[in-house]
């Protein structure tokens, strides 16, 4: 019998889609790839599904990220965004703005988040992952999102930033607001971004003075034809590489390991493949996981500032665009076997890191952390098991990041 899209449309945002939005995905794929609909929020937004489509979309000039673009309609309707946006919106930063301005705090911020400020830092990333797994690897079980996903990147992007070790917990419990907004607490993010953002002013006050080797000194110093941050911008930018590098990299470290807890047959292959100290299979792995269940479902806002076609779909001016970055990394036109977890997937150019100008900045420091992350616990609780039933286990609802609430697991302490 064949249904017509109409009714097998599927629901989109429910619980069960938070749980596994892929099938939906797909007949959106197939049945309406570039799709208006009206997000729980209120706000009407267009859905891009397709790889193709989304690829492009990511790059087209003509979607601007600044939310002054906005049509009046949607404003009316309902907040736009990103958890803490609001707060995070009052002051410019890579992912609420366009060029010429964007280019000239991109590059500016590269000068000092370079590769190689990442790669000189693995040791220390090796040194987290280590304490954190310490902490419960004698009791024998464990939430890897509380006790591991969730406190690594936090203090990682804390040290490379430069806070001082006796204020990282602060962040913790300022993060912790943060990502339990999902649940409803909204008063709370905003109280926790304001502090971040108040502590963060007074750092790089205090440290302009004391120029040291951390990223905010880094910041601080970058120049550019004789340009440089002022106070408020490099201010913003510590906040967003914070806030756009934590809830990511603990998605990243929790789907991933959800991911190799539900394909036993690809977790030995990595485990082998770690105990004879290779790194291939970890490196294409982690890049699989982006593709496979990545941290980012939809990309962040774009909106129309003229009038474009999509797909063959027609945009009007001051649409919302949201590129379902999940969707297009599971479309059989560009995937073969885009259900299957393949760890050495070698044709593998998914956009889990966004394409074009807004490509991820903190890309390498993700996949070092990720890498690290993985391999070490692969390696030190190698018969790692999951402590839950899958049907059990909670996603948090936030629209635009897909991540687990808790990971119980067990193992031979
Ligand atoms: C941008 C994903 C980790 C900082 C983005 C975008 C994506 C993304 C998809 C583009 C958004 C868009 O175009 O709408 C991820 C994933 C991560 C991760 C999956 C972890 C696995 C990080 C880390 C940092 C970071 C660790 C910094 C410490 C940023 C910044 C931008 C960005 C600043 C904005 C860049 C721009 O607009 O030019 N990220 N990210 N991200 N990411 Fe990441």
């Amino acid at each position: 019998m064949s249904h017509t899209p109409e009714t097998t449309r599927p629901e989109l945002f429910t619980w069960e889609f938070a749980a596994d939005p892929y099938p939906a995905y797909a007949w959106l794929r197939e049945h309406a790839p570039v799709h208006r609909t009206t997000l729980p929020s209120g706000v009407e937004a267009w859905l891009v599904t397709r790889y193709a489509d989304a690829r492009q979309a990511l790059a087209d000039s003509r979607l601007s990220k600044n939310p002054a673009q906005h049509n009046a309609h949607a404003h009316r309707s309902g907040r736009v965004g990103i958890p803490g946006e609001r707060q995070a919106n009052l002051m410019t930063h890579l992912l609420n703005i366009d060029p010429p301005d964007h280019t000239r705090l991109r590059r500016l911020v590269s000068k000092a988040f370079t590769p190689r400020r990442v790669a000189e830092f693995e040791p220390r990333v090796q040194q987290l992952t280590d304490r954190l797994i310490d902490s419960f690897a004698e009791r024998g079980s464990a939430d890897l999102i509380h006790e591991f996903a969730f406190p690594l990147p936090i203090y990682a992007i804390c040290d490379l930033l430069g806070v001082p070790a006796e204020d990282q917990d602060d962040f913790r419990d300022w993060a912790g607001m943060m990502i339990r907004h999902h649940g409803g607490q909204r008063g709370g993010v905003g109280r926790a971004v304001k502090r971040m953002r108040t502590y963060l002013a007074e750092l790089i006050h205090r440290k302009r003075a004391d120029l040291g080797d951390d990223l905010i000194s880094g910041l601080i110093r970058a120049s550019d034809h004789g340009e440089h941050l002022t106070e408020n911008e490099a201010a913003a930018m510590a906040f967003i590489l914070l806030f756009a590098g934590f809830e990511t990299t603990v998605n990243l470290i929790g789907n991933g390991l959800y991911a190799l807890l539900r394909n036993p047959g690809q977790r030995s292959l990595l485990q082998e493949s770690l105990a004879r100290g290779e790194s291939g299979l970890l490196e294409t792995g982690v890049e699989e996981l982006l593709r496979y269940d990545g941290p980012v479902e939809l990309a962040t806002w774009r909106f129309a500032t003229q009038p474009l076609s999509i797909g063959g779909v027609d945009v009007p001016v001051g649409d919302p665009v949201l590129v379902v970055l999940a969707a297009a990394d599971r479309d059989p036109a560009r995937f073969a076997g885009e259900n299957t977890l393949d760890l050495a997937r070698a044709d593998n150019p998914h956009l889990g890191f966004g394409h074009g100008i807004h490509y991820c900045i903190g890309a390498p420091l993700a996949r070092l952390e990720g890498q690290r992350a993985l391999a070490t616990v692969l390696t030190r609780l190698p018969d790692l098991r999951l402590a839950a039933d899958p049907s059990e286990l909670r996603w948090r609802g936030g629209l635009i990041m897909r991540g687990l609430r808790e990971l119980p697991v067990s193992f031979t302490p």
